[in-house]
């Protein structure tokens, strides 16, 4: 890595095995774009995930496809340090030092904090209250200038940031470096019921390493404007996901063909999935080439991961032992 990059990126995301659209347009396509300019570090964080999973059965399973999906789109382990969380336990020590400077309600005022306890009021537990203090953790510990997270993480960045000021104010240090949230510009992409952002939960997502067949399929079953009921009704295409995916995987010159051409009735549903399947699928089919690759030998997709862990760990280190100097923690 050189010194001439604009600066330290990380982010992470939750292991939640194979990765789809929605995660592809989201997130990763931008890793990829950063990876050119910052000193990256992607981190799959298992730890994370233990605040809200119930079972740990398929954890490794995660990891592993997410990891294959994360490297089959390009994300380059020569670039950019891959990684999980929990390779790297400093994150847990970094953690219990900015849980002094954070004041209780702060965590139980926060938005995201709430909508999990609705989600889950049956599994309310310590972690998942200090979520944003491991999240500020994975940061802090990598000094990471820069985090491209969406804009429902706003509040767990700003939640960061002031957890830097508090932390550098009452050891009189500046160790700590405040991180800048970076929102990614992403295009609006819901599900297949038209409705939701798509999710795996949900079960309204196409995943990258769907066959061709499956992806045709699940394009197929997408809703389209809800007011266009017969072929000879014309269509609304700035409410139609399918017209949004076009714009992500069709040609400027199909864009425009479908735009004229829906409002007045003269390209029908079945006909505009059946392309978007098509221009999908060669989107895709790179890819699908290259995780098979890479899925051949799944002992280098591990190898890849513990490289990062070794890098990760190397700068971990440094910043705790800047942690403790500064805290007063015996040598
Ligand atoms: N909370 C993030 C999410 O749910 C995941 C995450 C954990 C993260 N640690 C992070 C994102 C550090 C950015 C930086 O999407």
């Amino acid at each position: 890595m050189t010194n001439q990059k604009k600066g330290r990126v990380f982010s992470g995301a939750r292991p939640t095995g194979r990765q789809h659209l929605g995660n592809y347009l989201g997130a990763i396509q931008n890793y990829i774009a950063l990876q050119e300019d910052y000193e990256c570090l992607y981190c799959i964080v298992d730890l994370h995930a233990l605040t809200t999973v119930e079972t740990t059965q398929n954890l490794i399973q995660n990891v592993y496809e997410m990891a294959l999906d994360w490297l089959a789109a390009g994300i380059d382990p020569e670039k950019s340090i891959v990684f999980v969380q929990s390779h790297v336990p400093q994150v847990t020590e970094l953690h219990t030092y900015l849980s002094m400077v954070t004041p209780m309600g702060k965590l139980t005022d926060l938005p995201t904090f709430k909508e999990k306890v609705r989600q889950h009021p049956q599994n309310v537990n310590y972690g998942l209250l200090g979520y944003p203090v491991l999240m500020a953790a994975d940061i802090l510990l990598y000094k990471a200038d820069t985090v491209p997270v969406g804009i429902d993480q706003a509040p767990h960045i700003e939640f960061a940031r002031e957890t830097v000021r508090s932390f550098n104010y009452r050891y009189n240090t500046n160790v700590l470096v405040e991180p800048q949230m970076k929102a990614t510009e992403v295009p609006k992409v819901l599900g297949i019921d038209g409705q939701a952002k798509m999710s795996k939960s949900l079960n309204n997502h196409i995943e990258l390493a769907a066959t061709p067949e499956e992806t045709k399929a699940r394009v197929m079953q997408m809703v389209t404007d809800p007011q266009r009921v017969r072929r000879s009704d014309p269509g609304n295409p700035d409410i139609c996901n399918v017209f949004s995916l076009h714009k992500v995987f069709s040609s400027a010159e199909e864009v425009e063909h479908i735009n004229v051409e829906c409002r007045r009735a003269g390209i029908g549903c079945v006909q505009c999935k059946n392309l978007l399947a098509q221009n999908m699928n060669a989107h895709l089919s790179p890819f699908r080439a290259r995780r098979a690759e890479i899925a051949a030998h799944p002992d280098n997709v591990w190898d890849i991961l513990h490289t990062g862990r070794d890098r990760a760990r190397k700068i971990a280190e440094q910043t705790i032992t800047e942690v403790r100097l500064a805290i007063g923690l015996p040598s």
